[in-house]
């Protein structure tokens, strides 16, 4: 799978693992940057780079890592055709996917350890929509960008 992963400088060693791993398990990674965590950067301009990727086709899924994906999850949902889930939890990110059809995860860098996110992510991968009467719902979700 195509998968684009930014973070911000809170986000970005977990951010390092997370490409790691997921090249690991032959998936394909875009990077939106940020590239160190050293320089304090804005979140909401990788949240975009990632939110846009993803709602134009040109990844699958996306991942995103701030300090506490609140953040992230806010500013990528405010793109058409993203529907971003903040994740703490690995039954949460399965429930994103089969009810929520969620496309982008958002996962804390600074209070939730490597090892559940990366569960978490797993999840998020690997999991697929149960569409049925979850499809009417998230299409009046969709229904919401028309304003
Ligand atoms: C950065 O200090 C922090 O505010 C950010 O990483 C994130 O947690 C925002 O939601």
């Amino acid at each position: 799978m195509r998968v684009v992963i930014g973070s911000d400088h809170a986000g970005f060693d977990q951010k390092e693992r997370i490409r790691q791993h997921l090249e690991a398990q032959g998936h394909e990674v875009v990077d939106v940057g940020t590239s160190n965590g050293d320089d304090s950067v804005d979140y909401p301009d990788f949240a975009a780079g990632v939110a846009r990727t993803v709602a134009s086709g040109d990844a699958e899924r996306g991942v995103l890592v701030c300090g506490t994906g609140i953040g992230m999850a806010m500013a990528a949902n405010k793109v058409d055709g993203v529907r971003a889930a903040n994740v703490t939890d690995p039954e949460f990110a399965r429930l994103a996917r089969q009810h929520n059809d969620a496309n982008v995860l958002t996962v804390s860098g600074r209070f939730i350890s490597e090892d559940v996110n990366q569960e978490i992510i797993d999840i998020f991968l690997g999991t697929e929509f149960e569409g049925g009467r979850h499809g009417q719902r998230v299409a009046k979700i969709t229904d919401l960008e028309k304003g």
